[in-house]
């Protein structure tokens, strides 16, 4: 498939693996995904995996992404993990203000945003999360949600922070659900999500930012879905904790 942006595909693999299984799951995608570079790959396991993870790795083209981060640098925040951590396991990507942890830690826009200028300043490079409910978008509401969400997530960043940022569309109703948006829907958020970042930053800065979409992707829905013009890659959750599924979504997007 020949885009104008390089398409980047990531496992989210949530709060699943042990240390054990990741390193199980990270060789078999070695194998499977050996000279796959029209592509950047990410897996990003939980905390407690990234070292050996980041180890298993190093002789391939997987890249290592974090599930979150502090906003703060080191200091006294008991459980918290900071951009610094990351970086002694030469994580280059960290997913920041994910439905879940806006739902169930209550993040807010404003902290995704700190979050994202943290990251930023230790040189790892966030992949934003937005997405509206299904309430939202039975409501008409889509836009409104999506508008907000990325003016306050991505407030204070720069245009070259921006060109560094990846912006994933997540529509809260299709994650983990098996109710994947069609490809219509996901061009029609992501071309909107595009030309915000263009009112926000400038037209040539919105046209290099990729912009992924995640929610029940899988090898079947992948290829249609990366087929979009304003869709650049894929988050990818339960489809991301298996060898076979992970890696055909991928062979099925190149
Ligand atoms: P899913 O999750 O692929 O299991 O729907 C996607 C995500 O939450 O990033």
């Amino acid at each position: 498939m020949n885009k104008e942006r390089k398409l980047i595909i990531a496992g989210n693999w949530k709060m699943n693996k042990t240390v054990a299984e990741a390193l199980a799951l990270v060789k078999g995608l070695k194998l499977e995904l050996t000279n796959v570079r029209e592509v950047d790959i990410v897996v990003c396991p939980p905390f407690t995996a990234l070292a050996e993870v980041s180890k298993a790795i190093l002789d391939s083209d997987l890249r290592l992404g974090a599930q979150n981060m502090s906003e703060h640098n080191f200091g006294a925040f008991t459980g918290e993990i900071a951009a610094g951590h990351l970086k002694e396991f030469f994580v280059r990507y960290v997913i920041l203000g994910h439905s879940e942890r806006r739902q169930h830690q209550k993040e807010s826009d404003e902290l995704i945003a700190k979050k994202a200028r943290a990251a930023h300043a230790a040189a790892l490079r966030p992949i934003v999360c937005v997405g509206e409910t299904l309430a939202e978008r039975e409501g008409g509401l889509m836009e409104k949600v999506l508008e907000t969400q990325v003016r306050g997530s991505l407030a204070g960043l720069t245009s070259e922070q921006m060109g560094e940022t990846i912006l994933a569309y997540e529509p809260v109703w299709a994650i983990g659900t098996g109710r994947t948006a069609t490809a219509a829907q996901a061009q029609e958020a992501h071309a909107f999500l595009r030309g915000r970042l263009a009112a926000m930053f400038d037209a040539g800065l919105a046209r290099r930012v990729r912009i992924q979409y995640g929610g029940s992707v899988k090898p079947s829905n992948a290829r249609e879905l990366m087929e979009q013009p304003d869709v650049d890659g894929a988050l990818v959750g339960g489809a991301a904790l298996d060898v076979r599924s992970f890696s055909d979504i991928i062979k099925n997007s190149i």
